[in-house]
Formats: structure tokens, C-alpha cells, sequence
């Protein structure tokens, strides 16, 4: 018999395995995701699918590619809503964008977006300053469930109520229903939001990024990795901003321990916006 810490060891081996398994069999790398909020997403799986052990579901994983899609739904936690964290939007309509309206092309990359409603946050906040036609907004998300759905704009019409109440939080002064249509149960986005908008599947650990950017939002993703990961990713944004451009991260995330914070200068520290300054860590410099 083994003992429970024998057990607790045997098991994070297994972790290990299932992420070795991924990794090779499907190409995603988790390894740097933090390992506490993984093996409880883990676990939840394996009780909705009443499996008793991570070998099992290491099983499962290389042998049935439907089980590896529902595991990874729950390993990408995709929980989002429109104008999320009002104050944030409201700093991004009255800071950010004045500082770039003038610019004759506007690009801006949304990485983790999941199913899009921050997408088309942004695209409402550009429409409203009159820059939307000058903007191209690059959407990305590991999952390409969520990606599929963030490209189609339908989303359930009782949330709507909410997303205005966010809305006028965050400064809009306008009818938040003209920009969707009602459709029985759903609220279908109208198109003349989503025509610059180029959904992606894209993976933060191993992808390149698309190049010199006005602004990187990338909220509530930077929680799930470790700092080795974080510090990669706030490089790849570093790389891919242009001199001045803005980087957003979410209300509880940071880049201050990062390798390449000194590339950046807080521009609003509660709202945890950062300006590209310098390249300090890039070959750019
Ligand atoms: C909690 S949601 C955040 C959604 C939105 N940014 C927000 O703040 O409302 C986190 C998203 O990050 C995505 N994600 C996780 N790991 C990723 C990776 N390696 N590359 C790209 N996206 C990733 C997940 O699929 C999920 O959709």
C-alpha cells in the first residue's frame, strides 16, 4: 500500500504524463500554465466523465480526440462579457484611442479572446470615435471552438441588459441596441462591427505574433501561466508592439516581475495599461 504522499507524488507524475501526452499528440503546450488551477480543471473533467485516475484520462486523451476537445474547453477557462470591467473601457474610449485617432491605420490584436465579446467592445468604442474604418483588429484564442463562435457574434439576448448597464458604465451615450439585431433567444451583432475584424486560432505559448500592433489587449490569460510563461508572452507583446503602442493586461494581472517590463512605462496603473517605450530585451534595440 502506498502512502497519501506517495499517492500526491504518483499523481503529479500523472499530471506530468497527461501534459507530455498533449503536447505530442495534439501539439498544446501546458506545461508553463500554473499547475494548482490545471490539475483542478483536470480533475473536474475526470469527474464529469467518472474517471478515477489521470492514467485514465492520459488514455482517453490519445485515444479519443472528442474527450481532448472537452478537456480542452476546460483547461481554457473562456468566462468573458462585454465592456467587462467598465472603468477599463472607459480609460481606453477617454486615454488610449485619442492618442491614436490621428494615425491614418490603426491595428490592434485581442490574444485570449475567447468566444469575443471584448472584440466587440473594442469595435463599438472605435465605431463611436469615428475610427472603426481605419482599424484592423486582429482576434485570437487557443481554442478554436470559442474562435468559431467569436467569428459568428451571437450571443444569449438576457445578457444584453447587463452588457448595457456595462455600456453606459463605461461611457456610452448612444442606444447599445443598435448594435445588434434581436433573433428570438440571441443577440446577433450587426456586421458593419465585425467587417475589420480577422478571427485566428492562435497559441500564445508556441505562435509567432503578427507584427507591429497600436495595442495588445490581453486580459485575464496571463493568470493561468507561470512566470517563465508570462515572461515569454510579455516578450512576444513587446515584439510585436510599435514604438508607443499600449499594452492591456486584466485588473489582477501584472507585468512588474516580468523580464520585459522595462520595455514598458505605466500609463494607467489601476486600469494596468503600459505603454512601449523602448526595446530593453529585443534585438530590435
Ligand atoms: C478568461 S478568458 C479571457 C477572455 C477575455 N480576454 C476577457 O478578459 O474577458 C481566457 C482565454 O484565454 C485563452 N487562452 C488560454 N491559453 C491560451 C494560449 N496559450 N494562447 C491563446 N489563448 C489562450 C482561453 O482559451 C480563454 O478563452
Amino acid at each position: 500500500m502506498s502512502t497519501p504522499w506517495e499517492e500526491a507524488e504518483n499523481e503529479s507524475l500523472e499530471l506530468r504524463l497527461l501534459q507530455e501526452a498533449i503536447l505530442l499528440k495534439y501539439g498544446y503546450d501546458f506545461r508553463d500554465y500554473s499547475q494548482a488551477s490545471l490539475k483542478r480543471r483536470v480533475h473536474l473533467r475526470m469527474a464529469a466523465s467518472s474517471l478515477s485516475t489521470v492514467s485514465e484520462a492520459i488514455h482517453r486523451v490519445l485515444h479519443d480526440p472528442d474527450f481532448f476537445d472537452l478537456l480542452l474547453s476546460d483547461l481554457s477557462i473562456n468566462v468573458t462579457e462585454m465592456f467587462r470591467d467598465p472603468e477599463f473601457f472607459r480609460a481606453i474610449r477617454d486615454q488610449v484611442l485619442p492618442q491614436l485617432a490621428g494615425q491614418p491605420f490603426l491595428k490592434i490584436w485581442h490574444a485570449g479572446c475567447a468566444t469575443g465579446e471584448e472584440v466587440y467592445t473594442m469595435a463599438v468604442l472605435l465605431y463611436e470615435l469615428g475610427i472603426l474604418d481605419r482599424a484592423k483588429i486582429f482576434a485570437t484564442d487557443i481554442n478554436r471552438i470559442v474562435i468559431a463562435r467569436a467569428s459568428e457574434g451571437v450571443f444569449p439576448i438576457e445578457r444584453m441588459r447587463s452588457y448595457t448597464t456595462n455600456y453606459q458604465r463605461a461611457g456610452g451615450k448612444k442606444s447599445f441596441a443598435d448594435y445588434y439585431t434581436a433573433h428570438y433567444d440571441s443577440a446577433v451583432i450587426k456586421s458593419f462591427l465585425k467587417k475589420n475584424i480577422i478571427f485566428a486560432d492562435h497559441n500564445l505559448v508556441s505562435d509567432a505574433g503578427f507584427g507591429e500592433m497600436d495595442i495588445i489587449v490581453c486580459r485575464n490569460v496571463l493568470i493561468y501561466f507561470n512566470r517563465d510563461l508570462q515572461d515569454r508572452v510579455v516578450k512576444l507583446f513587446s515584439d510585436n508592439l510599435s514604438a508607443g503602442g499600449f499594452l492591456c493586461i486584466g485588473t489582477r494581472e501584472s507585468i512588474r516581475f516580468t523580464k520585459a517590463s522595462a520595455d514598458f512605462e505605466t500609463f494607467n496603473r489601476v486600469q494596468r495599461i503600459y505603454k512601449y517605450k523602448r526595446y530593453t530585451t529585443g534585438e530590435k534595440e
